[in-house]
């Protein structure tokens, strides 16, 4: 009875199926947003119209295609300010992926302006790509890491974060939302220490983004990066904000094309940002996709989103906790649509094996969150991550999935 109050609750999901192509042309319960988005159909329209019709090269030519496309790239970057609540568009890079922006902050900002003995700190929460450039960094500089620990639900340790902001380091690298459990961390909160000890800040918002609350102006961080496909849109763009003076006060991160002002073999001017971040042809149709998803997201409404992740979380916890042998991990305080677990006595890859052939998509392994997962002492969990198609029935079918692949993988 509970889950069926539960589930109703779930009115279906907030974006049909037939928003979806890849959704109507398989059958297929699909858990895996965290890892990537499937692309509405709006999003792969536009994107097919703009190369049909509108492409040429950026910021080069002279001929109205030419600058027409120019516009339409710059008008995405102008959407993508708007959708961070970034007070200009010279603020936001695109780059490759959130990975890319992350490199590029080390790279520029954090190779100039630290020096040997500095520290930098991250949290258990982190991802590879929030710890690996820092770690490439550290070596290069001989800078000390700190790593802001977890409570047993897997919450930032605000009370230990604060006693490591007191070592004074010059960086926070820190994610708005934890891949593998979830967890929402207290950004705001998180930024005003950091502000308060000097050090300059970093969001890595790339799981946050498509779950909504992303204000770099409120949360008043010094940078913040996300990426294009777990947006529901394109993979391929990823994007940096920066304050605009931190940005101009930065070296470029890679050199040709684009990026310049003027070039002699003696001697090269850099453009100002953001051009001086983008050598080369940029991701162009890529920013029309990503612009084009933000519109389809924003149009749902973040309100909606967030309440559908509430209303989704809670029917798969309930679900799960009924079955036996399952482990949930971690019950943050606040969390966006991800749940993690594990099957007693298995490996989540071959829970996810047994789920695959039954048409449930979920991630298992370590999520590229290695040193959270040797922390909770798991060689990796099972993920299960929500986005706007998902109703009841892909939880139903997760839960009857795990059922079964309990009992196969008892024989
Ligand atoms: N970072 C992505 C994930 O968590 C790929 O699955």
């Amino acid at each position: 009875m509970v889950e069926r109050s539960r589930s109703s609750q779930l009115s279906g999901p907030l974006v049909p199926r037939t928003a979806f192509p890849l959704l109507m042309a398989r059958d297929i319960a699909y858990l895996d947003s965290a890892a990537s988005a499937q692309k509405p159909k709006v999003v792969l329209d536009r994107m097919r119209q703009f190369y049909e019709t509108s492409y040429a090269n950026i910021h080069r030519a002279v001929y109205p295609l030419s600058e027409a496309a120019t516009e339409v790239y710059e008008s995405a970057r102008t959407r993508v300010a708007r959708f961070l609540k970034a007070p200009s568009s010279e603020s936001i890079v695109f780059t490759q992926n959130a990975t890319e922006a992350i490199n590029l902050i080390a790279h520029s900002f954090g190779g100039p302006r630290l020096k040997q003995g500095d520290r930098i700190l991250v949290t258990m929460l982190e991802h590879h790509a929030n710890i690996v450039p820092w770690q490439l960094l550290r070596d290069r500089l001989g800078l000390e890491l700190l790593v802001a620990p977890i409570d047993g639900a897997g919450n930032l340790d605000l009370e230990a974060m604060d006693r490591q902001l007191a070592q004074g380091p010059k960086l926070v690298a820190v994610t708005a939302a934890s891949n593998a459990l979830g967890t929402r961390t207290p950004i705001k909160d998180v930024v005003a220490g950091a502000h308060r000890v000097g050090a300059a800040v970093m969001v890595d918002a790339a799981q946050a983004a498509p779950h909504g609350g992303i204000d770099a102006i409120d949360w008043d961080c010094d940078f913040l990066v996300f990426t294009g496909h777990k947006l529901y849109g394109p993979d391929g763009i990823g994007v940096l904000y920066g304050k605009p003076e931190l940005l101009a006060s930065m070296p470029p991160w890679q050199g040709g094309g684009d990026m310049i002002r003027t070039v002699s073999f003696a001697h090269t001017e850099f453009a100002d940002p953001p051009q001086r971040f983008e050598a080369g042809t940029p991701p162009i149709g890529p920013a029309v996709g990503l612009a084009t998803a933000i519109d389809f997201i924003e149009a749902v409404g973040w309100d909606r989103v967030e309440a559908h992740d509430k209303a989704l979380t809670g029917y798969a916890l309930e679900r799960l906790q009924d079955i036996p042998g399952i482990r949930l991990i971690g019950a943050p305080q606040e969390r966006i649509g991800i749940v993690s677990f594990t099957l007693d006595g298995v490996h989540p890859h071959d829970v996810g094996s047994l789920l695959g052939e039954r048409g449930v998509c979920v991630r298992t392994g370590h999520h590229c969150a290695q040193p959270l997962m040797d922390h909770l002492g798991l060689p990796g969990t099972i993920r299960a991550s929500f986005g706007v198609h998902n109703d009841a029935a892909d939880i139903d079918r997760l839960a009857d999935a795990l059922v079964a692949a309990r009992q196969i993988l008892a024989r």
